[in-house]
């Protein structure tokens, strides 16, 4: 039997097990490093990202951020990532990243002077919102600049499909994703079946948290942050980008 997980925490195990490339740690699609990129310089010039910070990255991706840092000669960057497996893969570039989930960071009160969390609060099980605001709250100094991006306005559709069978799933993946796809795809249920695994299939497009501009003032004023400015990015207009401070 086919079973279907959208456990965002094991999707990004299973990418980064099958990563190709260290921009796959993104999760953004192989094709769209450059705009990682772009994403990445307008955050650091949104935060105002300077030689004196402190960085906290949560959900560093591909660490495309705790490089810029480093260029600008920050004092400290350290960057959080789901799964010991993401971490492997990034951690011997040299750059200083753990394990850790949002809602439990292992970082000191009052550290960061900049805390970005970019394209993840949406993976975030909407249970531990509260908790990973707190936990922003918690580790940023009190003058600290804070960006929040990537907040679906509303909830999204999800594009993949439940399957059946076997075959619609590899079906679509090929439609959808390729040989290359399919024929992992294909590998990895002959290995299920051999091993007697069960047979998971984590497509990591579900949406887990979403809201409103104005629910999430609420959440973030809750937690005793406020929203300075809130725009909508070019490549993803259905989200909204937050910056935010702590509150006097
Ligand atoms: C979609 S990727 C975004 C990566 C990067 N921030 C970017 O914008 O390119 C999601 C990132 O969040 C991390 N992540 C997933 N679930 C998380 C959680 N519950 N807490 C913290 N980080 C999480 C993953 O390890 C991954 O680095």
């Amino acid at each position: 039997m086919l079973i279907r997980s959208d456990n965002y925490v094991e999707y990004c195990r299973e990418t980064a097990k099958h990563a190709r490339d260290l921009h796959d740690l993104s999760l953004r699609g192989r094709h769209l490093k450059d705009l990682t990129q772009r994403i990445y310089q307008s955050i650091a010039q949104d935060v105002a990202l300077s030689a004196g910070d402190d960085l906290v990255e949560i959900g560093c991706g591909d660490g495309t951020l705790l490089r810029i840092a480093e260029e600008l000669g920050t004092r400290s960057a350290i960057g959080f990532l789901a799964t010991d497996e993401e971490v492997a893969l990034l951690r011997p570039t040299g750059l200083n990243v753990r394990q850790a989930l949002s809602h439990n960071l292992p970082l000191p009160d009052l550290c960061a002077s900049v805390v970005v969390c970019n394209g993840v609060l949406l993976n975030v099980p909407r249970e531990n919102i509260p908790a990973s605001l707190r936990e922003i709250w918690r580790i940023a100094k009190p003058d600290a600049r804070i960006y929040i991006g990537e907040i679906p306005a509303m909830e999204p559709v999800d594009p993949t499909p439940q399957f059946a069978t076997r075959r619609e799933a590899l079906s679509y993946m090929y439609k959808k994703h390729g040989l290359r796809t399919w024929f992992g795809m294909l590998r990895r249920m002959a290995w299920w079946q051999i091993s007697g695994r069960p047979m998971v299939i984590s497509p990591g497009t579900a949406t887990a948290f979403f809201a409103s501009a104005e629910e999430f003032t609420e959440l973030c004023s809750a937690v005793g942050m406020e929203i300075i400015r809130s725009w909508s990015p070019m490549y993803y207009p259905s989200r909204q980008n937050y910056l935010l401070q702590k509150m006097k």
